[in-house]
């Protein structure tokens, strides 16, 4: 393996390495339990995963070739229908562009001589939008008046299909606006796998109920965590509204970083508060989208660590 001095690298890796606070993480092992990751804990549902057999096979028929650089048509009609329907503005097919995961459907949209170009704009990633547990219902960016016309909103099909595997992404807007970040993403990525797409139609057609049976698991999955933090002494949480996280603090003195370290030595995975700003300082995140075992002996886990910490000699006895 070669490896590079440090000045031969570019100016740009060099700050992503230095500023950002994301470790590598571990998946569960016999021997971890992991809260870490932001890793739905079910699988694709079954129609989808059909539908990417079946599209496997047609690939070597229909979908061999590269596919429309904004993405499948038919996808894109059938996301721009059901934009149109949740909120008040109107979306056609050339309002939305298909992208690879989050990140790239962020970096499209983002770039800064667009912003310049067209005064302020809003970059909605609404990735948890259906997994929401209060009673009102979630506002979009795109429901707020005069926010919406200079909104991209940007949706993965991570999180409320199960799809983190797939890597997609999309992103709907201002004609102006997507046809600029259309000419970055063709630029930079090209076209998405097309099977992916004609799978991912299919989550957009049939999947609502697959949908609102993880999203029913997942609030049990917020309870049951609340309440298993709710015994534990020195540490504060507000229950999550959405998402699959919860977000404690900690009275303990140790900084989030060695808090994690020391977790870890007490085989149990986190991630630190203070990767997600400063005010994360002294703050835990833990993951509830793995199952009800998981959540259960992790926090287990950490009641351990955290007693460890506040009377080591009793926590050892
Ligand atoms: C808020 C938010 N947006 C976007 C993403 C990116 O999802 P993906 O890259 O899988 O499309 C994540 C993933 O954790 C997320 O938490």
């Amino acid at each position: 393996m070669t490896t590079f001095a440090t000045p031969l690298l570019s100016q740009a890796v060099q700050r992503i390495r230095a500023g950002s606070l994301r470790a590598a993480q571990s998946a569960s092992s016999p021997d971890l339990v992991s809260l870490a990751m932001g890793e739905p804990g079910f699988d694709t549902p079954p129609a989808i995963r059909l539908a990417a057999l079946e599209c496997g096979y047609a690939h070597y028929a229909h979908y061999a070739h590269y596919a429309h650089p904004h993405g499948d048509p038919e996808l894109r009609e059938a996301l721009a229908a059901q934009l149109s329907a949740a909120g008040a503005l109107e979306f056609k097919i050339d309002d939305v562009l298909l992208t690879h995961g989050g990140t790239g459907g962020l970096s499209a949209a983002i770039l800064a001589d667009l912003c310049a170009a067209t005064g302020t704009i809003v970059l909605a990633d609404e990735a948890y939008a259906e997994l929401v547990y209060t009673d009102e219902p979630f506002t979009s960016a795109l429901d707020v008046p005069h926010l919406a016309e200079r909104t991209v909103y940007c949706q993965t099909f991570s999180k409320a299909y199960a799809m983190t595997g797939w890597r997609l992404v999309y992103l709907a807007g201002p004609t102006e606006l997507l046809a600029a970040a259309a000419r970055i993403h063709a630029t930079i990525a090209g076209p998405l796998n097309a099977a992916t797409q004609r799978a991912a139609l299919t989550a957009v057609v049939t999947a609502a109920a697959a949908v609102q049976e993880m999203h029913d698991e997942y609030r049990i999955r917020r309870d049951l965590i609340v309440d298993r933090l709710d015994g534990i002494d020195g540490r504060h949480l507000a229950a999550p509204d959405g998402a699959f996280y919860a977000f404690p603090r900690y009275d303990h003195g140790l900084v989030a970083i060695d808090m994690v370290a020391h977790l870890r030595a007490h085989s149990v995975a986190v991630r630190l508060g203070s990767e997600f700003g400063p005010a994360g300082e002294h703050c835990l995140r833990l993951s509830f989208a793995g199952d009800r075992d998981a959540i259960t002996t992790g926090i287990e886990r950490l009641r351990g660590g955290l007693a460890d910490l506040a009377h080591p000699q009793e926590a050892r006895a």
